[in-house]
């Protein structure tokens, strides 16, 4: 008799996650974080002594082990990708470094038609060691399927226009109102690039992919519609024909949710300012993600209970749901507190 001690691609496309993903039955609500890969864990901040994030980010084994510690600590239905939504502009030939406690900052920040057409377009080989670490992870995941991702054009753009994090985005509606021609061509590009990166961890074997757009919420619904959603729709229409899931996830956008959603994917994700019940109403016949509040997985079991309840009877009412937080894993967050909320949605939604 032979042992078979790995699980096939059908079995990660029949998952507990996949199927939520379709809109398929599924025994019990299946939940991931956010992410879940780095931050709080002290097996993490171990293993990325001395390493900084971008380079860490190249290297396939380290990537593969970070990506499965959240696996096997708090037993996930899903693992996400180690990587960075600025890893794809710096294979691209963008001048990017990731300051610890800041975020991405950016060499020479793009102002001008001809700082657009200095970016390249994003060749696969340059992000070789991507697909080697989807490689190296879809045998130690054993089943267990995996997320991969990228930015939206519009939080790619504001990152590159602002040089660094913004909270008020002024450069970028600047360019926006100002010189909407260059606000095009740049987006047109970051589409690209979004949706070549999509495609390169499509085919090096990854379940699900997830579109975010941080900062989306920051437009008005008549900006979101006239600036950022046609580029959104051309990377998400680039894996389109694939099959595998799309998630679209941005924060604080409840009122762009219907526009968010006719950009057409699987799965939206709903951040956590917004009424789920409302969401799922608006967002049509798709699969939901989301959305407990960052900072209530630490919060006490006679909230948290509940307020898990309430998430999985809500989410109920949609074609599908995937469990998640609304936004990503606070960096302070106690690991032990989301292995408590995973087993909590894992019991409490068991049919
Ligand atoms: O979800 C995961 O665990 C997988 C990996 C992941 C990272 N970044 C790793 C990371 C994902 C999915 C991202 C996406 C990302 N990166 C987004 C979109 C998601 C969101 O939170 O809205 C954004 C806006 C970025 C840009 C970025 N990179 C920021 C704002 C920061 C935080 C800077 C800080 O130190 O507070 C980063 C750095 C980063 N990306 C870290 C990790 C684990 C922390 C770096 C470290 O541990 O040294």
């Amino acid at each position: 008799m032979r042992l078979f001690l790995t699980m096939s691609a059908e079995d990660v496309n029949e998952s507990v996650f996949v199927r939520a993903c379709r809109g398929q039955d599924v025994p019990y609500t299946p939940v991931w974080f956010m992410r879940q890969a780095g931050r709080s864990l002290p097996e993490y901040r171990k293993v990325r002594e001395g390493i900084p994030m971008l380079e860490a980010c190249q290297q396939p084994d380290l990537v593969c082990e970070i990506t499965m510690q959240p696996v096997r600590r708090h037993g996930v239905d899903a693992a996400v990708l180690f990587s960075d939504i600025v890893v794809p502009l710096m294979a691209a030939g963008v001048g990017v470094d990731i300051v610890a406690g800041t975020g991405p900052v950016i060499e020479s920040p793009i102002r001008t038609m001809s700082d657009v057409d200095k970016i390249a377009e994003l060749d696969p080989a340059h992000v070789s060691y991507v697909s080697e670490a989807i490689a190296l992870l879809r045998t130690e995941l054993n089943g267990t399927p995996l997320v991969g991702f990228a930015g939206a054009p519009f939080t790619l753009a504001s990152y590159l226009v602002e040089g660094g994090p913004s909270r008020h985005h002024a450069k970028t509606k600047a360019m926006m109102y100002g010189a909407p021609d260059v606000w095009h061509a740049l987006c047109t590009k970051l589409a690209a690039i979004a949706g070549t990166f999509l495609q390169v961890q499509i085919d090096a074997g990854v379940a699900a992919v997830q579109l975010f757009d941080s900062w989306a919420g920051s437009l008005s619904l008549p900006d979101y519609e006239r600036y950022a959603m046609r580029h959104s729709a051309a990377a998400l229409g680039a894996v389109a024909d694939t099959g595998v899931p799309r998630i679209h996830f941005g924060v604080g956008t409840g009122h762009l949710l219907s526009s968010m959603a006719q950009v057409g994917t699987e799965v939206m994700g709903i951040d956590w300012r917004t009424s789920l019940t409302d969401a799922v109403e608006r967002v049509g016949d798709r699969a939901v993600q989301g959305n407990l509040d960052p900072a209530a997985v630490e919060a006490p079991p006679e909230f948290l209970e509940p307020e898990i309840r309430r998430i999985l009877s809500d989410g109920a009412a949609a074609k599908g749901h995937v469990f998640n937080l609304g936004h990503g894993v606070l960096p302070d967050t106690d690991p032990e507190a989301l292995t408590r909320v995973t087993a909590m949605v894992h019991e409490l939604s068991r049919r």
